[in-house]
C-alpha cells in the first residue's frame, strides 16, 4: 500500500497465539516493558499487537466501538499513551464483517467510525480479519477500511487477514501494507512447514510497503529450538513480518536469543525488500536465496526430513558470479569461510543453515508482477 508505511516488514508482537482471548492492558504493558528490557526493541521490534476480544459486545449509544474496560481500565488511549511513552507502537484488532472471529462488533459498515475511534486513540497499525463476512467479496470490504484509514491523516499499518483467500497476493498491494496468504498457524513444525510451502510460492507479490504475512511466529511456543530457528530463519529470509506470537514474559533465553539475532533479522529488514524464492528443492532438501541490497546474498539450506542430511548449492545457482571466491558468513554461528563456488552443510533434521554470500556481481530476479488496485 503506498501509505509510506511498512517499508521493511512489520516487526513486533501479538497477543493471539499464546494468549488468545486473555487479552489484557496489564499484559500488554509488561510485554511493552519485556520487549525493551529483553533487547527486542533494540533489535527492530516496535508493533505492541492486540487480537481480538478486547472490545465490548455491544456499540455505545453513538454507534462506537468500546473497550473491554474489565480488561483495559484506561481504555486503548491509556494502552498506547503507554506504549508508545516505551517508544513502542500499538497495534489492534477488528474484522470486514459484522461480528469479529470470537463474536465482538465488527466494522462493516461502521468503517469510517471505527478509523476515527483508531486515530483518535493513537493506534498505529490495524489488523483487520474476514470472520463473518456476509460472503460479500473482499475486496471492496478491505478497501473501505484502507480508505476509512487514510482519512484519518493517521498513518496506520494495515493488515489484511482474509488467510489468502481469493488470490489476494494480486490485489493486496493496492490495498495493504501486508496480507495473510494462509490459514492460521499452530506450533507444530507441520503447521509451520506447511504454511512456508504456501507462502514461498507468492514470492513475486511481495516488495517494500506490501508483504506476503505467513502468520505470527510461533517461536517459543512448542516447537523444537532446532524447528523454531528454522521458523525464523524461513520468516526472514521470505521477508516475511517477524510479529512474535510467544509468552514473552516468561520466554526462555533460547527463544530470546533467535528472535534477537541481528544478523537474520537484517536479511528479513533488507532494504531491497525482496521475498527469498526457491532455488531447488529435491526429496525435502530446500535451498533459498535472497538478494540483499549492496549486493550480498541470503542463502538458507533447509532440511524438511527427519534426518540429518548434506545441502548443496553454488554461488552461481543463488545469482553471484564473476570472482575466484566468495565471503560465507554463517548467520547463526558467526563462522566466516571462503569459497570458490560450492556452498554446502550437513543440515540437522529440521534445521537450517543460513549465510549471507559476498563477492562477484549478483543477477537480480525479474521484477515483481505487482497489480495496484485503485490506490
Ligand atoms: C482468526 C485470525 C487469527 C486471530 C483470530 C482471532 O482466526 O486468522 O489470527 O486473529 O481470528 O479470533
Amino acid at each position: 500500500l503506498g501509505n509510506g508505511l511498512a517499508l521493511t516488514p512489520p516487526m513486533g508482537f501479538n497477543d493471539w497465539n499464546a494468549y488468545g482471548c486473555n487479552t489484557s492492558e496489564a499484559l500488554i504493558k509488561q510485554t511493552a516493558d519485556k520487549m525493551v528490557s529483553s533487547g527486542m526493541a533494540a533489535a527492530g521490534y516496535t508493533y505492541v499487537n492486540i487480537d481480538d476480544c478486547w472490545l465490548q459486545h455491544s456499540r455505545d449509544g453513538a454507534g462506537d466501538l468500546q473497550p473491554d474496560f474489565t480488561k483495559f481500565p484506561d481504555g486503548i488511549s491509556g494502552t498506547a499513551a503507554y506504549v508508545h511513552s516505551k517508544g513502542l507502537k500499538l497495534g489492534i484488532y477488528e474484522d470486514a464483517g459484522t461480528a469479529t472471529c470470537a463474536g465482538y462488533p465488527g466494522s462493516l459498515g461502521h468503517e469510517q467510525q471505527d478509523a476515527r475511534s483508531f486515530a483518535s486513540w493513537g493506534v498505529d497499525y490495524l489488523k483487520y480479519d474476514n470472520c463473518n463476512n456476509t460472503g460479500a467479496a473482499a475486496l471492496p470490504r478491505y478497501t473501505a477500511m484502507r480508505d476509512a484509514l487514510a482519512a484519518t491523516g493517521r498513518p496506520i499499518v494495515f493488515s489484511l487477514c482474509d488467510w489468502g483467500e481469493e488470490t489476494v497476493q494480486n490485489w493486496g498491494a493496492g490495498v495493504g501494507n501486508l496480507w495473510r496468504t494462509t490459514g492460521d498457524i499452530n506450533a507444530s513444525y507441520g503447521s509451520m512447514l506447511s504454511i512456508f510451502h504456501s507462502n514461498l510460492a507468492l514470492a513475486a507479490a511481495a516488495g517494500p510497503g506490501h508483504w506476503n504475512d505467513p502468520d505470527m511466529l510461533e517461536t517459543g511456543n512448542g516447537m523444537s529450538t532446532v524447528e523454531d530457528r528454522s521458523e525464523f530463519s524461513l520468516w526472514a529470509e521470505m521477508a516475511a513480518p517477524l510479529i512474535d506470537g510467544s509468552n514473552l514474559l516468561g520466554a526462555g533465553a533460547d527463544t530470546l536469543s533467535i528472535l534477537t539475532n541481528k544478523a537474520v533479522i537484517a536479511v528479513d529488514q533488507d532494504a531491497l525488500g525482496v521475498q527469498g524464492s526457491q532455488v531447488s528443492a529435491a526429496n525435502g532438501l530446500d535451498v533459498l536465496a535472497k538478494p540483499l541490497a549492496g549486493g550480498d546474498v541470503s542463502v538458507l539450506l533447509f532440511n524438511e526430513t527427519g534426518s540429518t542430511a548434506t545441502i548443496s548449492t553454488s554461488a552461481a545457482a543463488i545469482g553471484k558470479s564473476g570472482a575466484s571466491s566468495y565471503g560465507l558468513t554463517d548467520l547463526w554461528s558467526g563462522a566466516k569461510t571462503t569459497t570458490a563456488g560450492t556452498i554446502s552443510a550437513p543440515v540437522p533434521a529440521h534445521g537450517t543453515v543460513m549465510y549471507r554470500v559476498s563477492g562477484g556481481t549478483t543477477t537480480l530476479p525479474a521484477a515483481a508482477p505487482v497489480q495496484a488496485v485503485g490506490a
